[in-house]
This record gives structure tokens, C-alpha cells and sequence, in this order.
């Protein structure tokens, strides 16, 4: 069925109709688009196009074409040009003439950002689950040990102790701001846009208020042109899903790298590692590998579409059409990755013990020295370079810094006090660094307790009524 063809001669090429038609991919929009209809079929009784009962008939027609929906093979056989016009050849089918009215001052141009914005709502609602219990499941591994400590690195190399639990909450913090990023995006997503028509606004006098109130938007559209080409909220989303991504990549580099042989300090669990078909010791890291990998085709996602709008005429064009599968791409690619991360963060566990070989074998410990020294009135500057030449040193030799008694430091130099001695371990220095946001014990409870507040509050915002 179309829902045009008067002012046309001749049919259109068999070509065309392939080349054209979106029902293949627009069809994930059938439930928005019916929820559409059935408000809009309401909103033309309100101005006299159906009466109460033709309404009521429409909107019970579209609720049993949802129902049918579900059942398999429903789309098999469909040529509809997109899911709009499917519909109404549904509800043809069901009503007969009754459907020849539901169009009546309604363009898909609206009907299509209606749909999409009731679509992308809903899967921001999911998105926000699902990053709430990565989250939990990430307080969780830190609650696991809590006084662990580990190498924190910079440049990939060990550079300072930090506690296990600063660590990953470094990760909640960008997830946290992801969070907000997905609620903001959802704010942009949830405005009504019908009564827009095609691009100069309905000529029936609906009451948009109320169209908007029963599908549940805060607001309607301020512009009819603007609503009929604006694509912003599903870029807001798509960036919103890219820095996810974009997280979610650097965790699993972290994690790739953590569980080498090399480091050895975090274990993988089989669940979520594949073995090789050729080499048997194999343990590979397979999930995390495959959400670094996804990452590329979410931002994919955000670029396609940026390009897709650059350069477009004011208002609807069908390039437009272009928008659907990058957004279905990326919210399909988000929620897999949310979902598997959560898998890898529950199931992995922490080696404390080998964590603090790594820590005591190299010089973590360097900067706690030079900041005893400063703290006593040495220039920052003498201190590090005293202290740089004791780690010189120490590599001559083969030392750690456990190797070294407090005899053999002040021999090194007088400067260095039983208190420097103590200072070779790493938790000692650990500890001095009790700023709000640093990794002393005392910090990281404040900084737990508060991550868990939140995620509380996260939790039940996004739990399901
Ligand atoms: N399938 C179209 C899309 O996704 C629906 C809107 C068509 N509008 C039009 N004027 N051709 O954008």
C-alpha cells in the first residue's frame, strides 16, 4: 500500500521501491508508531474528524495489530514503503474506511521523530538500568578488597600505590557522569512533536498539550520546521552512548592488560575468556576485546549521522530515512556492551598478592620519599634529585626498596630519616594522601559511601514501576 499516487502517471520502478522502502528496519518502530496513532486518533475526536466510538474502534484495532505483532512471520510478505504505511494497511485491513481518516493533517515527517523519540526513550530508560548495575557490580569488586592496594600507573608504568577501590571508583565517577550525560540526552528526546504536520504546523486545531501528556512528554516541539528536520536528540543520545563506549574501551585496555601474564595481578574468569583452536594454554580475553572492538562502530553510529545532516535543506528531507540504522546500531551495541562488562566486572577477581609484588619490586615509593624530605624543609627539587640518585642507585645494585635497612639509607645520604626508612613501604605513602579525592583509606570510604549513595538514588530512579 501507498499512502500517495494520485498526482502520479506511472508506477514507480521495482528498482526504486527496493532501492527506497525501510519497513525492513523501521519495523522495530511498530509499537511507537502505534502508540502514536492510537493518541492521534484521540486528538482527531477532539476535533470531530471521528466520533467517540470510530475512535475507540481505531485505537481497539491498533492495540490488536500490537498483539499480533509479537506473533513470528507477522512482517513476512510485507512490500509497505516504512512501518507508517504498514500500519495503516493493518489498520485498513481491521477497520476499512474508518482508516482512511487517521491520516487526516498527520505527515510521517512528524509521525517518523514521534516514533523515534518514543523509541529512543525507552531504550535510555534500559541504558540506564544497565549502567546502574555495571555500577553496583563495580562497588561491589571494590567492596570485595577493600584494603588491597595496587600500582597506579601513568605512561603504563608503575608509578604510585593507590587502593584497589580508588581505582575502580575512578571508573564509577566516568560512568556517573554517563549517566547524567543519558538523562540529559533524554530530556532532548522527550518532546512531542505532532500537531508539526509536514513543516508548517496542523491546520486542525489540536490541543498538542494533551497529545503530548498521554505519551508521556514534558514538552512539545516549539517550531513546526525546526521539528520536522531536527535530528539533535539522537545525536545527543549517540554521543551520549559513544563516551560510554569510550569508557567501557579503557577499562577493558586496563583489564587486557592487568590479567597478561606480564602483570599477572587481576584473573579473568573462564566464563567470559575463549580458548584458542590451535594453542591450548591459551586464555584470551575475548568479551573485553570485543567492546574495545564495538566502540568503533558506536562512534560509526555518531559520525554517519552527523554527516547524514550536514548540508541538509531546513525541514524534512528523506536522507533523514538514513538516521534509523546508526541509532538502532549503537543502542544495540551499547546495551550488549553495558550488559557484558557488568558479566566481566562480577566475575573477575583481584590477585592482592601479586599486586603487591608489582608494587614492591619497583619504586612506587619514590615520590612518598622526596615529599618526607620536602615536608622537613628541603626544596622539592634538592629532595627528588637526592631521591632519583638513590633509585639509580638501587638499580646499580638490584635493589628494591625493602632491600634497603635504615642504616644502609642514612649511609646512602644523612638526609634520609628512620622515617624515610618507613616510607619504603608503599602503604605508608598510600596513606598520607587523604585529600578529599585521594587514595588514603579514610578518603576512599567517604568517596565509597558517597558513590553508594548515589548509585542508591541512581537505582531507584530507573527502577521499573
Ligand atoms: N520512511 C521515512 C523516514 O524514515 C518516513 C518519512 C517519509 N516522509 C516523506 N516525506 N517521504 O524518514
Amino acid at each position: 500500500m501507498k499512502l500517495w499516487g494520485g498526482r502520479f502517471s506511472q508506477p514507480p520502478s521495482e528498482v526504486f521501491e527496493r532501492f527506497s522502502g525501510s519497513l525492513a528496519f523501521d519495523r522495530r518502530l511498530l509499537e511507537a508508531d502505534i502508540r502514536g496513532s492510537q493518541a492521534y486518533a484521540r486528538a482527531l475526536a477532539q476535533v470531530g474528524i471521528y466520533t467517540p466510538e470510530e475512535c475507540q474502534r481505531v485505537v481497539e484495532a491498533l492495540e490488536r495489530i500490537l498483539e499480533a505483532s509479537r506473533a513470528p512471520g507477522f512482517f513476512d510478505g510485507a512490500t509497505d514503503e516504512d512501518v507508517h504505511t504498514f500500519v495503516i494497511r493493518k489498520l485498513k485491513e481491521a477497520t476499512g474506511e474508518l482508516a482512511e481518516k487517521i491520516h487526516t493533517g498527520r505527515s510521517r515527517n512528524e509521525q517518523v521523530s514521534l516514533d523515534m523519540r518514543l523509541w529512543l526513550r525507552a531504550e535510555i530508560d534500559r541504558d540506564l538500568e544497565l549502567l546502574a548495575l555495571l555500577m553496583r557490580a563495580l562497588i561491589g569488586l571494590a567492596r570485595r578488597y577493600p584494603n588491597a592496594l595496587i600500582p597506579g600507573y601513568t605512561h603504563l608504568r608503575r608509578a604510585q600505590a593507590v587502593l584497589w577501590p580508588h581505582y575502580l571508583l575512578a571508573y564509577f565517577e566516568m560512568f556517573w557522569r554517563d549517566a547524567e550525560r543519558l538523562q540529559q540526552a533524554r530530556k532532548r528526546v522527550n518532546v512531542c512533536p505532532l500537531g508539526s504536520g509536514a513543516l508548517a504546523g496542523s491546520a486542525f486545531a489540536f490541543d498538542r498539550e494533551a497529545m503530548a501528556r498521554e505519551l508521556g512528554f514534558e514538552a512539545i516541539s516549539a517550531n513546526s520546521m525546526d521539528a520536522a528536520g531536527d535530528r539533535d536528540f539522537v545525536l545527543d543520545y549517540l554521543y551520549a552512548a559513544s563516551m560510554i563506549l569510550l569508557h567501557l574501551s579503557r577499562l577493558a585496555e586496563d583489564w587486557i592488560v592487568y590479567s597478561t601474564d606480564e602483570f599477572g595481578w587481576l584473573e579473568l574468569s573462564d566464563s567470559v575468556t575463549s580458548g584458542s583452536s590451535l594453542m591450548p594454554q591459551k586464555k584470551n580475553p575475548d568479551a573485553l576485546e570485543l567492546i574495545r572492538g564495538k566502540t568503533g562502530r558506536v562512534w560509526g553510529a555518531l559520525c554517519s549521522l552527523f554527516v547524514t545532516l550536514k548540508g541538509l535543506p531546513t525541514t524534512y528531507n528523506r536522507d533523514l530515512q538514513e538516521d534509523k540504522l546508526p541509532m538502532f546500531e549503537a543502542a544495540d551495541e551499547l546495551a550488549a556492551c553495558l550488559e557484558m562488562a557488568r558479566v566481566v566486572v562480577e566475575t573477575t577477581e583481584l590477585r592482592p598478592e601479586r599486586a603487591r609484588i608489582a608494587l614492591e619490586e619497583s619504586w612506587v615509593v619514590a615520590t612518598d620519599l622526596a615529599e618526607a624530605l620536602a615536608r622537613r624543609g628541603m626544596p622539592f627539587h634538592r629532595a627528588h634529585q637526592l631521591v632519583g640518585k638513590l633509585v639509580l642507585e638501587s638499580l646499580r645494585r638490584g635493589k628494591k626498596p625493602s632491600d634497603w635497612t635504615p642504616e644502609e639509607l642514612a649511609a646512602f645520604s644523612p638526609e634520609f630519616t628512620a622515617e624515610c626508612a618507613i616510607l619504603l613501604h608503599p602503604d605508608e605513602g598510600m596513606r598520607m594522601r587523604a585529600v578529599p579525592g585521594g587514595t588514603a583509606p579514610e578518603a576512599v570510604r567517604q568517596a565509597l559511601e558517597n558513590a553508594e549513595r548515589r548509585l542508591e538514588s541512581l537505582l531507584q530512579s530507573v527502577a521499573s514501576p
